[in-house]
């Protein structure tokens, strides 16, 4: 599907995203709560095609959280299939746009299959630079903070770093991807206004758009629209407008 993008006046650099409702969407028609899961892996490519013709650098998407392990054995065992296959399906696209694949999250905890299958494309499309796609596995954005706080007063202990040297700039080096940029853009599906436990410290000044729409239905037109949203937004950063 070919969206007039270059209509847009700004294009974020990061997109980071919460894909909600694909528990729903398949309840609604009577099936699985996987078959919504499988559904969304079918959104997760639309809209990774879209964010590449939209000129998008870096797509973050919420694919497991570290609440999701209390989720139903069947469930979580499904979801790691249902992400080992979707590699196997995108991989090649991941090559053909030159599109570097990275885990955000506690990748320890994944199974052993499954950390295997992402390691492969990982290194495999390690040395891709224009565009990313990060998938938030097993996150916690407070683990992230807590682990940050961890490494740096490991540092200040060792005598590495000097406590009143501490600053936004030293907690923001200790995060899991140091070297990406925080989102101009967060988009929730499925109309629930929470964060989740998501990037709470990179989101500090992203805009943010909620769409009622159902992750599995959430598409390339959808992501155009968000698109069109934060473009109507007037970003100040706390400032006055000029
Ligand atoms: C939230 O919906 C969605 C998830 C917990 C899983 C998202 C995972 C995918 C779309 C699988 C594919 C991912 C990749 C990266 C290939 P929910 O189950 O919480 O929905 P509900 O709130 O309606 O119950």
């Amino acid at each position: 599907m070919t969206l007039p993008f270059q209509s847009l006046e700004k294009i974020p650099r990061h997109v980071a995203i919460i894909m909600d409702g694909n528990g729903r969407w398949a309840q609604e028609r009577g099936l699985a709560r996987i078959e919504g899961h499988k559904e969304g892996a079918q959104s997760v490519r639309a809209v990774l095609r879209a964010a590449k013709q939209a000129g998008i650098e870096y797509l973050t998407v919420y694919a497991f959280s570290t609440e999701n392990w209390k989720r139903p054995k069947l469930e979580v065992d499904g979801l790691m299939k249902l992400l080992v296959s979707s590699l196997d399906a995108y991989e090649q696209e991941l090559h053909d746009n030159q599109i570097r694949l990275r885990i955000m999250g506690q990748f320890e905890r994944l199974p052993l299959p499954v950390r295997m299958r992402l390691q492969k494309t990982i290194d495999a499309t390690a040395d891709y630079a224009d565009r990313t796609f990060i998938v938030a596995l097993s996150y916690g954005s407070r683990t992230e903070i807590a682990d940050a706080a961890k490494r740096i007063a490991e540092k200040v202990e060792a005598g590495e770093l000097k406590a009143k040297d501490i600053d936004e700039q030293t907690v923001s080096d200790h995060l899991y991807l140091p070297d990406v940029p925080d989102p101009e853009l967060m988009i929730r599906t499925s109309g629930e206004l929470r964060l989740s436990n998501f990037l709470l410290w990179q989101l500090s000044y992203s805009e943010f758009h909620i769409t009622d729409t159902y992750w599995p239905d959430f598409r390339e037109e959808e992501f155009f629209h968000a698109l069109e949203a934060y473009n109507s937004r007037d970003r100040r950063y706390g400032g006055v407008r000029k």
